[in-house]
Parts: C-alpha cells; structure tokens; sequence
C-alpha cells in the first residue's frame, strides 16, 4: 500500500510540469514539459519566402538537405512552417484546416515522413482573432487548436501575437495574461509540443517566460543587416540571467545565407546567438546554402557550446581600461560560464583590428595561465592572453578551460 502510494506520488512528481528555481535571488515556476533543455536548432521558412515558403513541398526538402548535408546528425532537428500554411477558413466544426494546395495529403503525412527521418516539425499560430497574414487564430480556439497539433503529430509551435487588440500588432492587454492559455494546451494535448512564444519581447517577457514558454523572442523582428543583428544581440547581453535549461531568450530567426551580411558578419550573428543561447532556426534555402555558410553552421565547437547543458547565457564583462559597455550598441566583450569551462567571444564591432583578452578579466578567471581553444580559427594555446586579428564585425569565440596550467 505505502509503496503504491509512494509510486502515484513519484507519478505525480515526474509529470509536473513545472519546477521551482531560484534564479535572480527569486522563486520562479519555469516551464518543464521536457523540452528546450538546450536552445533549439533548426529552420523555419519565413526568412526564406514567407508564405511562400509555408508549403508541404519546401518542409520535406528542408528535411531531406538537414539530412543529406550532415546537419541533423549536429543537432539541427525542427523543420518549422511559418504563416499562411492553413485555409482562410476553419471547418465546420472549428478546426484548423492546412491549404489543400500547399499540403495536398495534410500536415500528418509530412510529420510522419519528417520524424521518420528522425527530424522534428513545426507549425506556427497565433494568439489572436487572425494570425499577421490573415489566417484563422487560436484565440477561443486553443484547447482545440492544442488537440488538433498533437493529432497531426506536431512537435514545435511558433505562436505569433498579430489580431490580439483593435489592429495589427498593438495587443489588447499585457501578453502575460493570454500566452498561458496556450500554454495549458499544449501541455494537455496528449504531445510534448515545444512552446515559441513571439509576443515581440513585449511586457519584459523574459522574467515572466520561463513559466510559460521554452523560448520567448526579445525583440521586434530581425531584419536582413548587421545594424539589426548588431542592436538585438546588444539587447541580450542585458537580459542573459533569464536563459536556464527549459527557457531561452530568443534572438530571432538567423539571416545567414540571405545575402547581405558579409562573411565576418555571419560568423559573428552565428557565435553571437550561439553564446547567448538564442534558439538559431535558419531561415534561409538549406537546399541552396553556400560552402561559406555551411561551414560556419556545422562549426562543431561553437556547436558545443550553443548546446551545453549548463544552459547559462553569455554577457559583457568589462576588461581593465576598456570603456563601459552601453546596453544598446554592441560590445566586443564577452563571457559566460560552460559546464566545462568559460566561454568568451570577442567581436570587432566597429573596427578591423587586433583584440586580446587577458584572462585576469574574465569573470570565473583570474591570474594563472590557462589553455584555450578559438573555434572559428582552429587556433589553441595556454597563456595568461588571447588575441586574433580581425575584420570589420568578424568575431573569435574562445572556450577556456578554467584549470589554470
Ligand atoms: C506585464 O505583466 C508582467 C507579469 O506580471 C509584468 O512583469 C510586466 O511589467 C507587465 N508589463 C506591463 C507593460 O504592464
Ligand atoms: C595586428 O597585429 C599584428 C602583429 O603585431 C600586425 O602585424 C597587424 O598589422 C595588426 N593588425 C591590425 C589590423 O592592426
Ligand atoms: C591586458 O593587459 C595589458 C597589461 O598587462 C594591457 O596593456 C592591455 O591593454 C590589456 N588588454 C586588454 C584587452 O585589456
Ligand atoms: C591578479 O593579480 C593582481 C596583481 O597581483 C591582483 O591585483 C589581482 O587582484 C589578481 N586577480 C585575481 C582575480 O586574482
Ligand atoms: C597546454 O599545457 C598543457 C599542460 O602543460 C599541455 O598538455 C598542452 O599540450 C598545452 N597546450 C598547448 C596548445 O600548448
Ligand atoms: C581542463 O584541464 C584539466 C586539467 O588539465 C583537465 O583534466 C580537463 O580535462 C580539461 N577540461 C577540458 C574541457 O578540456
């Protein structure tokens, strides 16, 4: 008797979906439907060709490159659509119905062929009456909506906050009150289904997110140049503390590939989200990626550290003599901690040029002589210093082990 009580109750236990944290000095609920232990790696197609891209076609060529090109065995698993995939209108009963001429045998027979590649697929919703492009919302519909997804076997749902008040994009009440019903779907539709909330990083949803969703985005949307990149990523670095397994800041869709950053700049976006462990959900034709970009993506070592399972965000730190950072420019320094060491990435934010580190600056450092690896250069060393030459916005990201030698 007392044993079964004690098995009910560990049931109980391990079902919960929610789990406490101390994190910022306060208790928090964070979100723990079992995903996002790490930041998400995968695509989505609106970078690409917005609605276009929304078709059952473009999803099974995604996952056939994911696979073909080695990137699926590197972590890349979500093939997620973006808007415009469903009919104008639901059913008669209420139901979501996928455009019969972009998904002519639905959405199940594309999850089935996706997972049995091993890979995972994503759909994407809205809070409000209609989705940005005019589609059926969720709102008054999420417990069906929730159903629905896990009939069709979804794995991943990106839900965007357009139609929420009078218009467009101005929500009708703080975002905090309504993200949570979809929550509660998801979490009793009978399928762990990874919760992306894009609410615009509206309402400070990075303090309240970790309850809610396994990512939030932080910011409006990116948009295809380094000045974006640039003020999103500075906008992280003041908002690193609430990245923990289970919840990420999300920095938004990556613009590699899409032709306008330059090769410095790529690398740089790429070890910028992978430090501050922003979900990175390419968003451009991985049948069409070029060598440059493809090598940048399957970097094993930034990788490794986009995927630790520490899970804590990198931020600036301020070396002796250096100015203070500002919170809205980008700052060429910075760190955060590894499960296996530190992680510090430099950034030629304004100028080409030679930039070192000295160890003795680094919070988790200090004086001693350490060994090191840059990911993007190859480059190892022991010293009590790094430094790389770099061009205008290019970017070294370093892993040191924090054992003096
Ligand atoms: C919205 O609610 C959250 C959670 O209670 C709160 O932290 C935030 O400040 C609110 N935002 C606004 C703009 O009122
Ligand atoms: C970086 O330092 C090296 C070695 O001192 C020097 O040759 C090079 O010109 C410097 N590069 C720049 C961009 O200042
Ligand atoms: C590192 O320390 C040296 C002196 O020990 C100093 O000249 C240099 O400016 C420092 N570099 C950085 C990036 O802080
Ligand atoms: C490193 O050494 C300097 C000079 O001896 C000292 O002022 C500083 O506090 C030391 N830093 C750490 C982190 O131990
Ligand atoms: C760094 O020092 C360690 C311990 O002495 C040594 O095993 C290693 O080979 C050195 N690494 C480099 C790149 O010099
Ligand atoms: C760090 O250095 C220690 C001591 O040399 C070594 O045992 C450990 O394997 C190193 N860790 C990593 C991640 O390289």
């Amino acid at each position: 008797m007392i044993s079964k009580i004690f098995i009910a109750l560990l049931a109980i236990v391990s079902a919960a979906p929610f789990r406490d944290s101390y994190e910022n000095g306060r208790l928090e609920k964070r979100l723990d439907n079992g995903l996002g232990k790490t930041p998400a790696l995968g695509w989505n197609g609106w970078n690409q060709g917005q609605c276009n891209a929304a078709t059952a076609s473009t999803a099974l060529n995604t996952a056939k490159a994911f696979v073909s090109l080695g990137l699926k065995d590197l972590g890349y698993l979500y093939v997620n659509i973006d808007d415009c995939w469903a009919s104008k209108a639901r059913d008669s009963a209420g139901n979501l119905v996928p455009d019969p001429a972009k998904w002519p045998n639905g959405i199940k027979a594309v999850t089935d062929q996706i997972h049995d590649m091993g890979l995972k697929m994503g759909l994407y919703g809205d809070a409000g009456r209609e989705t940005c492009g005019g589609y059926p919302g969720s709102q008054g519909h999420e417990v069906q909506d929730g159903k629905t997804l896990a009939s069709w076997g979804v794995d991943y749902w990106k839900y965007d906050n357009c139609y929420t008040g009078t218009g467009f994009n101005n929500a009708g009440a703080n975002t905090s009150t309504y993200y949570p019903t979809m929550r509660d779907s998801l979490l009793n539709s009978g399928r762990p289904i990874f919760f992306s909330m894009c609410q615009w990083g509206r309402d400070n949803v990075w303090i309240w997110g970790g309850s809610v969703g396994n990512s939030w985005r932080m910011s409006d949307d990116i948009q295809n140049n380094w000045g974006s990149v640039a003020s999103i990523a500075a906008k992280a670095a003041t908002i690193a503390q609430y990245a923990a397994p289970g919840g990420f800041n999300d920095l938004d869709m990556m613009q590699l590939g899409n032709g306008k950053l330059s090769g410095n700049e790529e690398r740089a976006h790429f070890g910028l989200w992978a430090i501050a462990k922003s979900p990175i959900i390419m968003g451009t034709d991985m049948t069409k990626l070029a060598t440059s970009t493809l090598e940048i993506i399957k970097n094993k070592g930034i990788l490794s550290i986009h995927q630790d399972p520490l899970g804590k965000a990198a931020t600036t730190f301020q070396p002796s003599g250096a100015a203070a950072p500002s919170g809205s420019s980008l700052y060429p320094y910075w760190a955060g901690p590894l499960s296996d060491g530190i992680v510090i990435g430099l950034i030629a934010v304004d100028k080409a040029g030679n930039y070192s580190v000295n160890f003795s600056d680094v919070p988790g450092l200090g004086n001693g002589s350490f060994s090191w690896a840059e990911f993007y250069s190859g480059k190892t060393a022991n010293g009590t210093s790094a430094s790389f030459e770099l061009g205008l916005h290019d970017m070294a990201v370093i892993k040191v082990n924090k054992s003096a030698v």
